[in-house]
C-alpha cells in the first residue's frame, strides 16, 4: 500500500499546528508564566521558542520529509545504522509517556465541559480537576478522551487527522479571539493585563536558571518537539515545499494561542474576587476559571465554549502522540492502522488510569519525565540532522524554498553546534535538581 500523505499544504500545516496548540498553551503556558515571574518569563521563553524551538522543529520536519517515515525508520534509513534506528524509539517512549498524563488532563477537561450546562461544578469547581480530582471519575473521563483521540487516528492521515485538524483550528483560533475580546469588558480586565503583561526584572534575577528550565521544557513541549511527532507529520509531506516557511508559521500561530490564552485566562480569573492567581500546582488555573464562570452572567454557555476550545486544541494534540507510536507500528511492525489503535489504545488505557488514580506519577510524568525524554529526543534529532544527515539536511532545508544555502547554513551551524550543548545542560542542571544538589553559585543574579 501506497504511503498515507496529507492533501495538501494546508493540511499539513494544520495538523501541524493542531499537535503544537494545546494544554502546553492554554493550560501549562500561563500556569507557568504566572509561577516564574509573568513577563519576565515571557520574556526568556520567547528567546528560546526562537532559538531552540523553531529550528528544532525544522530538524524534524527536515528528517520527516527527507525520509518518508516514522521516527525509527527515519534515523535507521538515513544513517544506514540499526543503532540510529534504537534512538529513534525514543519517540515511541515519548509518545506513550505524554499520552499517559495528557488523556487524564483531556479528561478533566471533558468532565468540565459536559457539566457546563447546567453549571454542575459551579458550587465546588477544584473537585472536578487537579489537586484533589484524582480517582474513579478522572479515570472514566480519560478513558473518553483517549477513545475520542483514537477515533480520529483510526481514520488515517487524510480522513482522520487531516480531517478533523483542519476543522478544529479554526474553531479554536476564531473562539479564542471572541473570547478575549469578551472577557476585555470584565471588571478586572486591566488588573489582568497588568499583572499578565508587567515586566518584573528581580524575578529573573532571583532564579535565572530555574527561568531558563522552565522556558527551555515549556517551548519544547508546546511546540511538540522532540517527540518525533513532527518526523512523523513531516513525513506525510511528498511534495516540494518550503519546510522552514512552515515551521515558521506553526511558531508563529503557537505562540499567537498562547498569548491569546494568557488575555482569556487571566481576566476571566480576576474577574473573581479574591481569586488567588498565584496558587501554584496543576489545575489551579482552569479551577479559577471554572469558579469564574460561576459568578458571571451567562456563565454556563461562556463555559462551556471556553472548554469545548480547550478540549478540540487538547484532542488535536493527543491525536498526534497517538499517531508517533501508530505510525512506527504501521512502518515497522507490520501492523495495519486499525490494529495499532487499539493496540496502544489499550496500554494507554492502563497507563493512563494509573496517572489519574496517582498524583505522584501524574506529576512526575507532566513533570520531570516529559521534560528529560523531549529534551533527550530533540538532542538526538538535531545532532543527527546536522552531522549525520550533513548536507542532505541542508538540501532538504532549500527544497521548494527561494533560499541560496546561506540560511540553510546559518541554521546547521545553530542545530549543529550551539543547540546540542544547551540542550545537554538543561539536562544536566535537570538531573542535579532532581537528585536534590543545589548548585548555588550557578543562581547567576546577572
Ligand atoms: N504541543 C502540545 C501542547 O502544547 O499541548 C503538547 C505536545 C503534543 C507535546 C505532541 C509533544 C507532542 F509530541
Ligand atoms: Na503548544
Amino acid at each position: 500500500m501506497a504511503r498515507e500523505s496529507w492533501t495538501g499544504r494546508i493540511g499539513f500545516v494544520l495538523a501541524a499546528a493542531g499537535s503544537a496548540v494545546g494544554l502546553g498553551n492554554l493550560w501549562r503556558f500561563p500556569w507557568m508564566t504566572a509561577e516564574n515571574g509573568g513577563s519576565a518569563f515571557l520574556l526568556v521563553y520567547l528567546g528560546i521558542v526562537l532559538a531552540v524551538g523553531v529550528p528544532g522543529l525544522l530538524a524534524e520536519f527536515v528528517i520527516g520529509r527527507r525520509s518518508q517515515k516514522s521516527p525509527v525508520g527515519a534515523l535507521r534509513d538515513l544513517s544506514g545504522s540499526r543503532n540510529w534506528g534504537h534512538v529513534g524509539l525514543l519517540s515511541v517512549v515519548a509518545g506513550l509517556v505524554l499520552l499517559s498524563f495528557y488523556s487524564v488532563v483531556g479528561g478533566w477537561i471533558l468532565r468540565y465541559l459536559v457539566a457546563s450546562p447546567t453549571g454542575a461544578y459551579f458550587d465546588n469547581p477544584g473537585a472536578y480537576f487537579g489537586a484533589i480530582s484524582f480517582g474513579p471519575t478522572a479515570a472514566a473521563f480519560h478513558v473518553l478522551f483517549l477513545a475520542l483521540t483514537a477515533g480520529v487516528v483510526y481514520g488515517g492521515v487524510r480522513d482522520g487527522i487531516e480531517r478533523a485538524t483542519t476543522v478544529m483550528m479554526p474553531i479554536v483560533f476564531l473562539a479564542l479571539i471572541g473570547l478575549s475580546v469578551w472577557v476585555s469588558g470584565l471588571s478586572g480586565a486591566s488588573e489582568a493585563y497588568t499583572f499578565y503583561l508587567s515586566f518584573d526584572l528581580d524575578a529573573i534575577q532571583a532564579s535565572f536558571l530555574d527561568i531558563v528550565l522552565a522556558a527551555a521544557g515549556q517551548a519544547l513541549f508546546t511546540l511538540s518537539v522532540g517527540a518525533g511527532t513532527m518526523i512523523t507529520y513531516a513525513s506525510y509531506v511528498a511534495e516540494d515545499r518550503s519546510l522552514p516557511a512552515d515551521a515558521t508559521l506553526v511558531a508563529v500561530l503557537n505562540t499567537a494561542v498562547g498569548v491569546l490564552a494568557g488575555l482569556v485566562v487571566f481576566p476571566l480569573l480576576f474577574s473573581t474576587p479574591g481569586a488567588d492567581v498565584e496558587t501554584s500546582g496543576p489545575g489551579a488555573l482552569f479551577v479559577g476559571v471554572a469558579r469564574a464562570f460561576s459568578e458571571l452572567p451567562v456563565g454556563r454557555l461562556a463555559a462551556f465554549g471556553f472548554f469545548a476550545v480547550v478540549a478540540l486544541a487538547a484532542l488535536s494534540s493527543s491525536i498526534s502522540m497517538l499517531e508517533i507510536v501508530v505510525a512506527y507500528l504501521v512502518d515497522e511492525r507490520d501492523r495495519s492502522r486499525q490494529e495499532a489503535v487499539v493496540g496502544v489504545g489499550a496500554v494507554v488505557l492502563v497507563t493512563g488510569t494509573a496517572s489519574a488514580f496517582t498524583p505522584e506519577l501524574f506529576e512526575a510524568l507532566a513533570g520531570p519525565v516529559v521534560d528529560f525524554v523531549l529534551t533527550t529526543g530533540l538532542f538526538a534529532f538535531v545532532v543527527f540532522a546536522a552531522w549525520v544527515l550533513g548536507g542532505d539536511a541542508i538540501d532538504e532545508f532549500v527544497r521548494g524554498t527561494q533560499f541560496s544555502s546561506g540560511l540553510a547554513d546559518a541554521w546547521r551551524l545553530l542545530v549543529g553546534v550551539v543547540i546540542p550543548p544547551f540542550l545537554a545542560f538543561t539536562l544536566l542542571v535537570g538531573v542535579f535538581e532532581l537528585l536534590g544538589v543545589t548548585l548555588p553559585s550557578w543562581q547567576l543574579g546577572l
